[in-house]
């Protein structure tokens, strides 16, 4: 409160003039004055309590943005670094502080370029100048820490403005790329290793591919050279025979004698065999030179010429090349004409047919009874060649895998599980035939060659 204001003193003769009304007049007078001053001064007060209120709340609003604008800066992982626009210091965050091994005092002030490695200074330098007109993206540049190591980083720089909309400085955001690099080279290491792997899967593969060829030839080579070996048995004894049935002769010994001697060693036997041995071994070395132009041709494929030839032939021959190897002779059940020709690769066909022969024969060796059919059937367009056997059949589950290379169920040893895998190559790619398998209804198991007519 303010003092009322000084007045003069009235002296004693002056009150007396005064009267009592004039004096409660002045009093009244007084007192609204004060009163105004009192009011003037509660209003002045008010005001100055809202705005102190409201200053609070400003300030309590500035502190709460600055708070968050500092937590948000700390908690980005990618450095910052907030400049003027002469290159100076104004603001780090942790990112940049943990990188570099430096406090934030220690950086606050200092040119920017200080921060990177001398070769990058320049560049830096340039920063100001440039993003007057662009953005900076992706500036591969290195960082020095304390230990004097150089720390990559990819950054971005761009330009700051105050409230005025004028240039006033810049701000660098950016992550270390070191680990980037150490990924990519060790990204790069593993495809080097994955490309040699590769290299010596498919060294491997080409030599899983010859194993596959040697393995196959040797399979088709086995059937004539079997059937080559047993007639050469056969002759081996019948030379044994003739050697002493000729030594006989030159002894000059008696007629009857002689004849004896010609029925014990049944010489007339041997020579009615003996064509048809030296025949079938011709037939032989005839395949086995075949299957050794095939391998010759092998490199160049190209599909054999197609010839015309009696099928019922080739069949027979097959049968007889089997079953002159085999341990047994089961009964064979024919169904076919004395002729027919056709017109395809014989050398193919009698491959086939081998193979599909042999596994009928495998097929019933521990059979009571063991039965082969052999038939053919003429269709519209095809001709059909059925070999069935009353052996054990396919288990169903194996029909689709019975012509997969080396799959077999025979034991290890006696069965390469290639000749379906190559009858069906030939059937379908040299032949433009087809090759089926199926169980026969009374048992057994039946193959069916299809073979074009057509070309007949
Ligand atoms: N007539 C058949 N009856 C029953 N199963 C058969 C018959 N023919 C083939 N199979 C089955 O198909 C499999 C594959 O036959 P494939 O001729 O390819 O090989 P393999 O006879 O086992 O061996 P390889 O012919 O190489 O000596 C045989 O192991 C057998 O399980
Ligand atoms: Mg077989």
């Amino acid at each position: 409160m303010t003092d009322r204001p000084a007045q003069p003193s009235p002296s004693l003769t002056s009150l007396a003039r005064v009267s009592s009304e004039t004096l409660q007049y002045q009093q009244r007078a007084d007192d609204q004055a004060w009163i105004d001053v009192i009011h003037r001064m509660d209003v002045v007060y008010t005001d100055l309590v809202r705005s102190q209120v409201e200053l609070e709340n400003k300030n309590d609003e500035l502190e709460n943005t600055k708070n968050f604008i500092q937590s948000v800066i700390t908690s980005i992982s990618d450095i910052l670094i907030v400049c003027d626009i002469n290159g100076i210091i104004l603001q780090v965050n942790n990112a940049l502080t943990n990188e570099i091994g430096l406090s934030s005092d220690e950086i606050l002030g200092k040119p920017v370029s200080d921060l990177f490695s001398d070769n990058h200074k320049t560049l830096i330098s340039d920063f100001p100048e440039h993003i007057r007109s662009d953005n900076i993206i992706d500036c591969e540049i290195d960082l020095v820490n304390t230990s004097n190591k150089l720390v990559p980083m990819s950054i971005n720089c761009s330009a700051r403005y105050d409230h005025e909309n004028r240039l006033s400085g810049f701000v660098i955001t950016g992550h270390p790329i070191g680990d980037l690099r150490k990924a990519f080279s060790e990204l790069k290491k593993t495809h080097e290793e994955l490309k040699m792997t590769q290299q010596h899967l498919v060294q491997s593969e080409k030599m899983a591919s010859l194993g596959r060829l040697v393995a196959g030839v040797a399979h088709e080579l086995n059937n004539p050279i079997s059937f080559l070996y047993a007639n050469m048995h056969a002759l081996k004894s019948y030379e044994e025979k003739f050697i002493a049935y000729l030594d006989a002769i030159h002894n000059d010994i008696s007629k009857d004698a002689r004849e004896k001697l010609r029925a014990e060693l049944k010489v007339d036997r041997i020579m009615a065999d003996i064509e048809p041995l030296v025949e079938g071994s011709l037939e032989g070395a005839e395949r086995v030179s075949e299957i050794v132009q095939n391998l010759s041709k092998f490199t160049t494929p190209q599909k054999q010429k197609k010839q015309s030839f009696n099928l019922i032939s080739v069949i027979k021959r097959a049968s007889s090349w089997v079953l002159n190897a085999s341990s047994f002779t089961p009964e064979i059940i024919i169904d076919y004409p004395e002729d027919f020709a056709l017109i395809n690769n014989e050398g193919h066909v009698h491959q086939i047919l081998i193979n599909l022969i042999q596994n009928a024969v495998d097929a019933v060796k521990n059979i009571k009874k063991p039965q082969l059919y052999i038939s053919i059937q003429k269709k519209h367009k095809s001709i059909e060649i059925y070999i069935g056997d009353n052996g054990y059949g396919i288990d169903p589950k194996d029909t689709n895998k019975i012509f997969d290379p080396f799959y077999t169920t025979k034991a290890v040893g006696s069965g390469t599980g290639l000749g379906l895998y190559i009858s069906y190559g030939l059937a379908i790619e040299q032949c433009n035939g087809d090759l089926t398998a199926r169980n026969h209804t009374s048992g057994g198991a039946e193959f069916i060659l299809s073979l074009p007519l057509e070309e007949s």
